[in-house]
C-alpha cells in the first residue's frame, strides 16, 4: 500500500492546525480523501489554500481535484490553449435543478495555471495532503469539445454546430469523446502535463457517467469497434480508459476513476487501477473481487452536496437527505465483512460537487460541520457514537467559527443561507436506491 498517501507526505507539524475532533492513533485508512469540483465553479486559489487548511484540519491526506467537466476547464495545457481559451469560459449557468431552473447570463471562467498548482501541490504537500489530479473522460467532455470539436462524435463541423461553448446546464450530457487514435493521444498529451505538474502516484482519469448513444449512432465509431474486435460501447469505454490507463502506468503512475470503469469487463484497466466507488456497494465489491483498490465514496453517505434535511428551507434540495448524524453511521467496512473485501478497503472520500455551491460561503455550508463527522468516520474506520460526538460537537462549531467557516447551523440554514423561490429536486432514499440497482445492474451481473 505504500504507493497510496498516508505516509508519503510529510506533516508539518508546526504548522498543522488540528480541528478539535477524536484523531488519535493510527488512521484506519490510507486514503482519507475530499473530491472538490472547481470544473463547475472555478475557486480562486486564496479559496482553494483555505480549503487545503481547513481539509488538513481534519486529519485528511488527499484532496482530489476535479479539473474538467462540460461546464468547465480549470487546467493550463500550453499545447493545447483554447481548452482554457474557450473551455474555461461559459456565458450563464444553471439555477436551481429539475425542470423548473433557469439560467443566468452571468458569465463564469477561470482556470488555473500550471506554476498555480505546482505551487498549490507543494503547499498541500507541506500540510500532509496529496492532491490528486482529475481529467475526466471519455464523457462530461463538452468544454473539450467547445475548444476542439474534432475531439467530438460526427465530425468536427457537425460537433461545432452542437456545442459553441462549456455546457450552461447541469445533468449528464451526451457528448463524449469519439474514439480516433488523434483523440487518445490528446488525452495522453493533458495527461503528461498532468503528471508533470502533480507529484501523485495516483491520477484521475473520470470514466463517469458515459452516455453511449452518439458511439452507437455513429457509423465511424462503429467502424473502429469493429477494426479492434470491440463488440458493445461499453467494451469501447474499458477500452478507451485501458488505453489512457497503460499511457499512465508508464510514466509510474496509477489510475483511480470512478466505479463505472469496470464496466465493458476489466479489459485494459491495470490491476493496479483504483477504483472510486460512488454509486453504492456493487462497484466497490467488483473492484474488491477482481483485486483493485477501493475507495467508498457512496453518495449516501458522502456527497456533502446533497441535502441536510428535508426541511422547504433547505437551499436548492438536491438528492437525498444526509444530515451530519447520516454521515456519522457510515460504516465504510463492517465488522462482518469478509477479508478478502476488507484488505481491498483503502479509503473513504467525501465529495462536494458544486452545481450548486457558487460561493464559498455555500460551499461552507455544504462541507461544515458534516466534514467533521466524514473525518472521525475517515480517521478510526467506523460509525460513530452519536451520544459521544453530541458532547464534542460544540467545541467542533466553536472551532469552525473562529475560523471563519460558515457552517450549517444545527437547526437549520439561516435566512442568508436559504435559496427561497430556487427550486432543486430532492429525492428520497428508496428512488435512489432503486436508481442505483438500475445503474449498476451491469456490474452485478
Ligand atoms: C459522480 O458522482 N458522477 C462520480
Amino acid at each position: 500500500m505504500s504507493a497510496l498517501p498516508g505516509s508519503a507526505a510529510p506533516v508539518d507539524g508546526a504548522r498543522a492546525d488540528r480541528a478539535p475532533l477524536a484523531l488519535d492513533g493510527e488512521p484506519r485508512f490510507a486514503w482519507r480523501g475530499v473530491m472538490l469540483d472547481v470544473a463547475r465553479r472555478f475557486r480562486p486559489l486564496p479559496d482553494l489554500y483555505r480549503f487545503v487548511d481547513l481539509v488538513a484540519a481534519h486529519g485528511l491526506n488527499v484532496l482530489q481535484l476535479h479539473l474538467t467537466d462540460d461546464q468547465g476547464w480549470r487546467f493550463e495545457v500550453p499545447r493545447y490553449p483554447r481548452l482554457t481559451e474557450v473551455g474555461a469560459r461559459r456565458s450563464g449557468t444553471q439555477v436551481g435543478h429539475g425542470p423548473a431552473s433557469t439560467v443566468d447570463d452571468v458569465p463564469h471562467e477561470g482556470w488555473y495555471s500550471q506554476e498555480d498548482l505546482r505551487e498549490l501541490v507543494r503547499y498541500a504537500g507541506e500540510r500532509g495532503i496529496r492532491v490528486v489530479p482529475e481529467v475526466d473522460v471519455p464523457g462530461h467532455a463538452t468544454a473539450i469539445l467547445a475548444a476542439y470539436p474534432e475531439f467530438g462524435v460526427g465530425g468536427a463541423d457537425a460537433v461545432r454546430e452542437r456545442i459553441g461553448e462549456p455546457w450552461k446546464r447541469f445533468g449528464v450530457s451526451d457528448e463524449l469523446l469519439n474514439v480516433e487514435d488523434a483523440t487518445v493521444a490528446f488525452v495522453c498529451d493533458v495527461l503528461d502535463d498532468v503528471c508533470d505538474v502533480f507529484d501523485s502516484d495516483v491520477v484521475g482519469f473520470g470514466g463517469d457517467e458515459v452516455r453511449k448513444d452518439r458511439w452507437r449512432d455513429d457509423p465511424r465509431t462503429q467502424e473502429l469497434m469493429a477494426e479492434r474486435g470491440i463488440a458493445d460501447e461499453g467494451e469501447l469505454q474499458a477500452w478507451f480508459l485501458g488505453r489512457v490507463a497503460d499511457h499512465l502506468a508508464a510514466q509510474g503512475r496509477r489510475v483511480v476513476g470512478w466505479d463505472e470503469m469496470l464496466e465493458g469487463g476489466a479489459r485494459g484497466i491495470p490491476a493496479d487501477a483504483v477504483v472510486a466507488s460512488w454509486r453504492g456497494p456493487v462497484g466497490a465489491e467488483l473492484g474488491a473481487r477482481t483485486g483493485h483498490d477501493v475507495v467508498l465514496c457512496p453518495d449516501l453517505w458522502t456527497y456533502l452536496d446533497y441535502r441536510q434535511s428535508d426541511a422547504a428551507t433547505e437551499p436548492i434540495p438536491v438528492g437525498t437527505v444526509l444530515s451530519i448524524e447520516d454521515v456519522a453511521t457510515f460504516d465504510p467496512v463492517p465488522a462482518d465483512a469478509p477479508a478478502w473485501y476488507a484488505d481491498r478497503i483503502v479509503g473513504v472520500q467525501a465529495n462536494v460537487w458544486c452545481e450548486h455551491l457558487d460561493t464559498r460561503d455555500r460551499l461552507d455550508y455544504a462541507v461544515f460541520p458534516r466534514l467533521g463527522a466524514f473525518a472521525e468516520v475517515a480517521w478510526n474506520g467506523g460509525p460513530l457514537d452519536w451520544a459521544d460526538f453530541a458532547t464534542r460537537l460544540p467545541g467542533y462549531l466553536a472551532w469552525l467559527g473562529e475560523r471563519g467557516a460558515d457552517f450549517r447551523p444545527l437547526d437549520g440554514p439561516r435566512p442568508d443561507q436559504q435559496r427561497p423561490g430556487v427550486p432543486g429536486v430532492p429525492r428520497s432514499r428508496e428512488e435512489r436506491l432503486a436508481e442505483l440497482a438500475r445503474l449498476t445492474a451491469s456490474l452485478a451481473e
